[in-house]
């Protein structure tokens, strides 16, 4: 695919504790089209945000961490880069926005300077036109008393407020590549809704690319163009969301389309869930790494890791998927 903005591929990160290494992304491959929005879904503790961190170039500011695999990013070795180029690539090609907002706002600074040198990172306007074009993207995350929170430090602000600035901030810059990681955790529905149609509409009128990392399958199937699934550090399926949706191909991603609510009627009391959780870094199982957990385990499944296969427009890493490969 000649349009492909950001591709994966066999992204591993360990972490380096001496004696021992312990993998926290142990397999990540998947490409973001340009103007395309891609759904990273998985429980917690999948490996998402290490995955999403590591394409800014964040974790490799730890000197603990070992990343290898290829990440490019419209044709750029992001992982070859200098450290003073990829700062360059950071907030003004490719933003992020993050899961907790007061750790990536800096305390010390008014939110309307940081603001600021956002948007000067993309254009320089008068002082009047910033400030105008400030309040008016403080509007479009539904921040409607803009000169306020211009005035204020982050620490004055709630969480769901911080959150939206930050997201006002990643989106002033007009990125090529918008990491967005849960950004609309601690938002009520109505104003995460704002903020989603506000994403897409980006990617339409600007043709800005998302990679939206979501725990919320709900939300993947209703934005994204494809959907990738990560369990315990691996991309275990990636397919366009109707695919998805109709026939999901691992077991782990049937089960978490298990647990989406229904669209109409009552709400059930219990959601049906995967029994068990996400494997301790440390402490991942041979084979696939979800078999203990999977209701279609076989031998095979708990002595060797299975191939990720090519399935109609995916693939899928499992030893008996619920669908037939397409070749
Ligand atoms: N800096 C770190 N040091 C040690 N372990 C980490 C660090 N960051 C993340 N982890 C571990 O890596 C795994 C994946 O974490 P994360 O990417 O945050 O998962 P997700 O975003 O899918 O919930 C988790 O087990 C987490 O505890
Ligand atoms: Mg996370």
């Amino acid at each position: 695919m000649t349009d492909t903005l950001l591709r994966l591929n066999g992204v591993r990160v360990e972490l380096d504790r001496g004696s021992t290494t312990i993998p926290l992304v142990r397999e990540a491959t998947l490409e973001v089209g340009r103007g395309e929005i891609v759904c990273l879904v998985g429980e917690s503790g999948s490996g998402k945000s290490v995955t999403a961190r590591t394409i800014m170039g964040l974790t490799q500011l730890d000197a603990a961490m070992r990343v290898s695999g290829t990440a490019s990013f419209d044709g750029t070795d992001l992982f070859a880069l200098p450290p003073v180029q990829m700062r360059r690539l950071r907030g003004r090609e490719l933003a992020m926005v993050f899961q907790e907002p007061l750790s990536s706002l800096d305390p010390v600074f008014g939110v309307e300077f940081q603001l600021r040198e956002a948007l000067r990172r993309r254009e320089r306007l008068s002082r009047t036109a910033e400030r105008a074009r400030l309040r008016e993207c403080l509007a479009e995350v539904g921040i409607h008393d803009g000169d306020r929170v211009l005035r204020s430090h982050p620490h004055e602000l709630s969480g769901g407020m911080c959150q939206r600035v930050m997201i006002a901030m990643a989106l002033l810059a007009r990125p090529r590549l918008l990491i967005a990681d849960e950004p609309t955790t601690a938002l009520d529905v109505t104003i995460q809704a704002q903020i989603l149609e506000l994403i897409d509409r980006l990617r339409t009128e600007e043709g800005m690319a998302v990679l939206l990392v979501t725990h919320d399958m709900g939300v993947a199937a209703e934005l994204a163009d494809r959907i990738v699934v990560m369990y315990s550090g691996r991309v275990v399926e990636t397919a366009p969301p109707q695919e998805v949706l109709a026939h999901p191909a691992h077991p782990y991603t049937a089960g978490l389309l298990g647990s989406i609510p229904p669209m109409r009627g009552p709400r059930p009391q219990m959601l049906p869930t995967i029994g068990g959780s996400v494997p301790d870094p440390s402490r991942v199982p041979d084979g696939c790494a979800f078999h203990p957990r999977c209701p279609r385990a076989a031998a095979e499944c708990s002595e060797q890791s299975p191939a990720f296969v090519p399935l109609t427009g995916g693939a899928v890493a499992c030893w008996h998927p619920l669908v037939e490969e397409s070749v």
